[in-house]
């Protein structure tokens, strides 16, 4: 088999990045203020720290305003509650996140019931999701979307596929499935969703004309699993002890990409697939929030 496509994310989302930032300039030439993202980190989660650092690197480079809101692990649940209810308010903000997991004593539906939808860039809030579901336009949640964008820009068609999902999280499984299903394209796909009580999981994944990873057990995904000539989407991001790099950790995705690759039509790498193309997505919402109405 030829040599797969590799889905570079990095390159794509930096194409986003760029159009975000001449689409920003033209605003502000036009005397109105860039968007405004904030984003809530409560705790030292390094994966957390991590991703919100990237948000709001992602916001200076595209020229956006970013405001990094932090709080002590123990912060308690209507203090959250009530700097939710601020941003809410605060008519500078045009969007913001409240960045998950949160801590076991905050009920984090409690906290995304609390979000205004108009201003859920994350596309988490139920009304958001119910809009989703019923394709009326909203913000599409950013690992999903920026899953269906890398497969656009990257000349993917996914109209006739079966696609197969590993993973139902809220964040990523779930909605993929809805968004793919859709009559449009990316979409018109025949979706099967698979998860921890999945029976004869290697059967379903061995039907995937498209399949995409996001249960978080690194190199899950192996040769054996793969249908020649499929399209392979990783979205684990799982940091595995490296005692060679200087941070002490690896990124490891869900897929076993060096035998995997080989029988691919094409693939995402891990790092620098799915990962910018959520950042990027973020962006792309944000950008909605502030040239709303
Ligand atoms: N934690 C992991 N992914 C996400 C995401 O997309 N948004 C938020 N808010 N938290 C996350």
């Amino acid at each position: 088999m030829a040599s797969p496509l590799l889905l570079d994310g990095k390159g794509t989302a930096a194409q986003i990045r760029e159009e975000l930032k001449a689409a920003n300039s033209q605003r502000r030439a036009a005397g109105q203020r860039p968007p405004l993202l904030a984003a809530v980190l409560v705790g030292n989660d390094g994966g957390s720290e991590s991703y919100v650092a990237h948000k709001i690197k992602a916001c200076v480079e595209v020229g956006f305003e970013s405001r990094l809101l932090r709080f002590a692990s123990n912060i308690s649940q209507n203090e959250l509650l009530s700097v939710v209810n601020g941003l809410n308010h605060d008519d500078q903000v045009d969007g913001f996140i409240v960045q998950l997991p949160l801590p076991p004593h905050i009920d984090a539906q409690v906290i995304n019931l609390a979000i205004d939808p108009t201003k859920d860039v994350d596309g988490f809030h139920p009304v958001n999701v119910g809009r989703m579901a019923l394709g009326l336009p909203t913000f599409l949640p950013a690992t999903p979307s920026g899953i269906c964008e890398l497969l656009r820009r990257n000349g993917i068609v996914t109209s006739g596929m079966h696609a197969v999902i590993l993973g139902r999280s809220a964040i990523v499984g779930a909605p993929l499935a809805q968004l793919l299903a859709r009559p449009q394209e990316p979409g018109n796909c025949t979706v099967t969703l698979c998860h921890s009580r999945t029976q004869a999981l290697k059967e379903h994944c061995l039907r995937a004309d498209l399949l995409v990873a996001a249960m978080g057990k690194p190199g899950f995904v192996t040769a054996d699993m793969v249908k020649p000539g499929a399209v392979v989407v990783d979205v684990g991001t799982t940091r595995v002890e490296d005692r060679h790099r200087q941070s002490g950790f690896v990124l490891r995705g869900d897929v076993a990409f060096d035998e995997v690759a080989p029988l691919c039509r094409a693939i995402t790498p891990v790092p620098g697939g799915v990962g910018p193309m959520t950042i990027a997505s973020l962006l792309t919402n944000t950008w909605q929030a502030a040239t709303a109405s």
